[in-house]
């Protein structure tokens, strides 16, 4: 318990297929302050689906980058994503949090398309209007044994993890403490990363629709591989502009262009959905992030199939940082990557 002062903070610590992103912010007077981040890409068969097939891969990689970092924080906020997460929004008869806790095990059974004894439930009132019998909740299942994998590797880094949370909760986090909500303003936050896009659709700061979806930058790494004949490695530096030689680079863009289109369905696929399904019928503004979203004119691809305005979200516009200590160019090019990380290093222990 902090009896003095306050809680202490943690380091967000974003284990993705591409890379492991950890973040460190100080809650100060002023707002947030950046006070120390790391990137460390991770081999590409480390994690599958989101589950890890090579802890130990992990484990170094986060070990090796808090001493390059001089990271000395212990307390870890993680998350998870992909399909052994589950978020509903379900409606109950109102009742209070206690009685819920005692019974939301059997309330939540009927959604989970797991054995409810196979999963950790976490759920979230949401607000309700006053009189009315019923209360909406968000709940949570997240299946036990992706759980313990991540928080074992964590462990076995030397950190406590003290936090688990979902990608898609960080990035609401991440936009919370950036963008003024306004009320009647629905936004998409779309986090295009590897092997998953996470999108979280909020209306007025609270979320309405969360979605992770199996689609993401890494395919177009592999189809450049296949086309090009080249290393996963060398992959990814034509995919990000990069040369190799004796490649050219036309052949690349097109491809790059044809999987950007590809990411793009699934995305319109997405806040279609949630067009279709909300009363609303209208997204004031999406917001790309993740590495995916520096793919070149992905955002204007998206304003123009979608007719939304879209642009990049930037997980540092309210957050300061000493320019001596970082380059403000490369905090730029890394921002997108850190959108997740940021949204956990908000957290503290002991949080929800
Ligand atoms: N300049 C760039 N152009 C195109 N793609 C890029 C660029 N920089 C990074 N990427 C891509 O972004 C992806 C990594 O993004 P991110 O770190 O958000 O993913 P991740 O969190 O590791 O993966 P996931 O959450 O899907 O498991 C990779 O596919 C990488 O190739
Ligand atoms: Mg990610």
């Amino acid at each position: 318990m902090a009896l003095f002062g306050k809680k202490k903070g943690v380091i967000g610590v974003d284990i993705g297929s591409s890379a492991i992103k950890i973040v460190e912010l100080k809650d100060t007077k002023k707002g947030y302050q950046l006070t120390n981040y790391g990137i460390v890409p991770l081999p590409s068969e480390v994690i599958v689906d989101g589950a890890i097939m090579d802890s130990s891969a992990i484990v170094e990689a986060i070990k090796n980058l808090l001493a390059e970092k001089k990271m000395k924080t212990r307390d870890a906020a993680i998350s998870v994503s992909g399909h052994s997460v589950i978020i509903k929004k379900i409606t109950l008869p109102v009742m209070t949090e206690a009685e819920l806790e005692e019974s939301i095990q059997w309330e939540a059974e009927q959604y989970i398309p797991f054995p409810i004894s196979d999963v950790n439930i976490d759920f979230h009132i949401l607000e309700m209007a006053p009189g009315q019998p019923q209360m909406d909740v968000l709940i949570v299942a997240v299946k036990k044994d992706m759980i313990n994998d991540y928080t074992a590797a964590i462990a076995e880094a030397g950190l406590n993890p003290v936090v688990v949370d979902v990608d898609s909760f960080a990035l609401e986090n991440m936009y919370c403490i950036n963008y003024d909500i306004v009320p009647e303003e629905t936004v998409a936050l779309v986090n295009m990363g590897a092997n998953i896009t996470n999108i979280n659709i909020l209306k007025g700061g609270t979320s309405t629709l969360t979605r992770d979806v199996s689609v993401g930058g890494r395919q177009i790494t592999n189809e450049i591989q296949k086309h090009a004949g080249v290393s996963f490695e060398d992959a990814e530096i034509l995919k990000c502009g990069g040369e190799v030689n004796g490649v050219d680079s036309k052949d690349i863009d097109a491809i790059v262009k044809f999987g950007a289109n590809a990411l793009v369905t699934e995305v319109q696929r997405s806040l279609n959905f949630y067009l279709s399904t909300s009363h609303e019928g209208k997204i004031d503004r999406v917001y790309l992030g993740g590495g995916s979203s520096k793919i070149k004119g992905i955002a204007d691809v998206i304003a123009e199939r979608t007719g939304f305005p879209t642009e990049l979200i930037d997980p540092f516009l309210k957050i300061g940082f000493n320019q001596k200590t970082f380059d403000p160019d490369a905090l730029k090019k890394d921002a997108p990557l850190l959108c997740v990380g940021v949204g956990l290093a908000t957290r503290r222990p002991g949080d929800k």
